[in-house]
């Protein structure tokens, strides 16, 4: 019997065809939507492996339903909607899509920067309104990148690569992270600091750690209000690593000169304040989504799959002792 793989929504066609391939019976939602909870339920009953979405929940109760389960592989590199715990406790393995994506989202993170810094989205509501009347030396005035300081929040993989093309601007860095990072420091004469120190310092301040319960709200009302009132906020990590409420109150009393998040609390969701506020620029989590990155994650997590089900180590598995002992 070909064993079932279930991917749980249309993705960039080399990952099906890599487990089509292999021999598996892979089967594809054509559904270009997130699916219900009972929808994934009934569609990997009978799978031994899944292909998932950051956008899918999979607890310890939707895991039951597939007695046969023995690989979750998500397809993003963050996993906080996969109940890593209640998977090692079945023997389930869960992998994810690091370093092929690095690029992608630092690269957005840039853009949110710079389009938060210089006002490019509201340079461009204000031209598509019809009502701009011609250049004036008072208009738009954003902030300046050259010399100034970036704070980073989690010096992973992405937090490296957005500190490494800050040299573009000659930036000082500074960077928050439980583990040194030498190799960063030399490179870049970035400095480990304190959250309050890279608060109080930083010109830019650009999120990139996982969301796990020591990050949850890591950036709330008393960090806001270290920020200088000149600086900005950029978000391309996880929604709830940031008060979205105590942000869009800082942002509209002007506590601090602006954001860019690619990420919300909780998405779809915005909240509704942000969406009146010319002071913040919102994407709809793009931090990825590249062709080149996308097709490179399809196959990322086909891989995955295949390997956990021929009986081997997943290459990004994040329970690697889920498969100890067997
Ligand atoms: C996207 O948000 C990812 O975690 O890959």
């Amino acid at each position: 019997m070909m064993k079932k793989v279930y991917v749980t929504r249309p993705v960039p066609d080399s990952g099906p065809k890599m487990l089509l391939d292999a021999g598996f019976d892979a089967r594809v939602s054509d559904e270009d939507r997130v699916l219900t909870r009972d929808e994934i339920i009934a569609n990997i009953r009978d799978c031994e492996g899944v292909f998932c979405l950051l956008t899918d929940k999979f607890d310890g109760a939707v895991m039951d339903c597939a007695p046969k389960l023995r690989i979750i592989g998500q397809m993003a590199v963050g996993y906080d909607n996969i109940d890593v715990a209640a998977a090692t406790a079945r023997g389930i393995a869960v992998s994810n899509t690091p370093g092929v994506l690095t690029d992608a989202t630092a690269d957005l993170a840039w853009a949110l920067l710079m389009s938060a810094s210089r006002r490019v989205v509201e340079g461009d509501r204000w031209m598509r309104s019809g009502t701009w009347a011609g250049w004036g030396p008072m208009q738009l005035l954003g902030g300046d990148l050259a010399g100034r300081t970036l704070g980073i929040v989690g010096a992973g993989r992405i937090g490296y690569a957005v500190a490494r093309r800050s040299r573009g601007w000659d930036m000082k860095v500074l960077y928050h992270d439980p583990i040194a990072r030498p190799e960063m420091e030399s490179e870049l004469g970035a400095r480990k600091v304190g959250i309050e120190e890279l608060l109080r310092e930083s010109d830019y301040i650009s999120l990139h750690c996982p969301l796990i319960p020591e990050t949850r709200h890591f950036i709330g009302k008393a960090q806001l209000e270290m920020m200088k009132p000149t600086a900005y906020l950029i978000n391309t990590s996880r929604g709830p690593v940031i008060d979205e409420a105590a942000l869009a109150e800082a942002l509209m009393n002007k506590r601090i000169a602006g954001a860019g998040l690619d990420v919300y609390e909780n998405e779809p969701k915005v909240n509704p304040v942000l969406m009146k506020l010319d002071n913040v620029v919102l994407l709809p989590h793009l931090g990825s989504a590249s062709t080149g990155t996308r097709q490179k994650m399809s196959a990322m997590t086909a891989e995955n799959i295949i390997a956990a089900l021929e009986g081997r180590t997943p290459p990004n598995c994040v329970n690697l002792h889920v498969l100890k002992g067997k």
